[in-house]
């Protein structure tokens, strides 16, 4: 008996060696299809969850964890921030050019002339940063911004657009407090600025961004962000008020999504989300300050260091989202 039991252990290790070949093929095989039917952004992912353990201005959203980052913090590449000459826009422009040493920064503004912090970050960062005329109600100054991008880099990874209103007071553009108020020039006017002018920036920047598509930050896509408003949120209104800055935003997030789903559909390498960057100290909610609670006015530096820490975590899955400054998303 026992020496049967040694001629089948003799057996089964002979066979054994004979198989061990077979066995490592098989299970190296099995390793290769699980590795390759991982999706580029869930690769990402780890490159960027990396990434954000040793960038401390990043902020760990649900977005960041589950989606993947499609931009690592601290790569350099380029960036345009539309509405740039003050407010969200100007911060938005100082951090992305304070974060790398090597990053391009391309600043749009109305008047590049008479945009005094923007002359004062060109003399301190130099080639890093460009200023382009660009108002988004003459599409022939957004046509002509992109082709200066394209000349000078032939291509974009990030594209923020920040330029809004709420009150024009020259203008006599006020939110209207009740229907009596609506007055269709300031109407049209702050749908123009607010909703159209992003969109219209997306469509000449749209070949930029795809050619950009993250390549030069190593991330996976190209991230468009539109700076909106919780306002603009139908399903969140409870107390009524500001009929064209909420229809505006309300609008903006509708085209935002719509554009999300054409680059999704193409298969082109463009993320692009919504953000509300909290209640912030800017010229914009200066009259309307008052009733904000104690701790809930930011700074723009805060709200902004924020918005790219979301922006840094943003993959595939957030494309056409609605996210608030801590990374909670806003129902429609
Ligand atoms: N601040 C807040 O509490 C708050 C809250 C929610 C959402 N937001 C949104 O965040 C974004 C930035 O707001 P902000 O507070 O930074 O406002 P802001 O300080 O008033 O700045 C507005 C910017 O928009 C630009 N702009 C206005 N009309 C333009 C046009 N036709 N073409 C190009 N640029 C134009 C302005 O340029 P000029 O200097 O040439 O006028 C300025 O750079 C807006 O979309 C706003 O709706 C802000």
């Amino acid at each position: 008996m026992v020496c049967h039991f040694v001629s089948d252990s003799h057996e089964v290790m002979t066979a054994l060696i004979v198989m061990l070949p077979l066995i490592v093929v098989c299970v190296s095989a099995c390793f290769f299809r699980a590795f390759r039917r991982r999706t580029s952004s869930e690769m990402v992912s780890l490159t960027s969850l990396c990434a954000s353990f040793f960038h401390t201005g990043v902020v760990r959203t649900a977005a960041s964890v589950e989606g993947g980052s499609a931009q690592p913090a601290t790569a350099p590449g380029v960036a345009l921030v539309q509405g740039a000459s003050r407010g969200l826009g100007l911060e938005f422009v100082k951090q992305l050019l304070e974060r790398s040493a090597e990053g391009r920064v391309i600043a749009t503004c109305r008047d590049p002339a008479g945009a005094n912090s923007l002359s004062l970050l060109k003399e301190q960062h130099g080639e890093r940063l460009t200023v382009l005329p660009l108002d988004v109600t003459k599409e022939s100054t957004i046509e002509a911004a992109a082709k200066a991008v394209s000349e000078q880099h032939a291509r974009l990874d990030m594209l923020i657009n920040t330029a809004g209103i709420l009150h024009v007071d020259h203008l006599n553009v006020q939110p209207e407090t009740s229907l009596g108020k609506l007055d269709p020039h300031a109407m049209i006017l702050t749908y123009q600025i607010n909703a159209m002018g992003p969109l219209l920036v997306i469509k000449h920047m749209a070949a930029l961004l795809k050619a950009g598509g993250g390549k030069g930050t190593g991330a996976s896509a190209a991230i468009v962000a539109n700076l909106s408003a919780r306002v603009g949120s139908i399903g969140d209104n409870q107390v009524g008020g500001w009929y064209s800055y909420r229809a505006s935003k309300s609008a903006l997030n509708q085209l935002t999504k719509t554009v999300s789903l054409e680059f999704a559909r193409r298969k082109d390498p463009v993320v692009c989300i919504l953000l509300h960057p909290g209640t912030v100290d800017t010229d914009l909610s200066k009259p309307f300050q008052r009733n904000v609670p104690k701790g809930k006015l930011f700074t723009s530096e805060y709200s902004v260091q924020k918005l790219l820490g979301i922006i840094d975590g943003v993959g595939f899955k957030e494309n056409g989202k609605f996210f608030a400054w801590d990374g909670q998303e806003i129902p429609w």
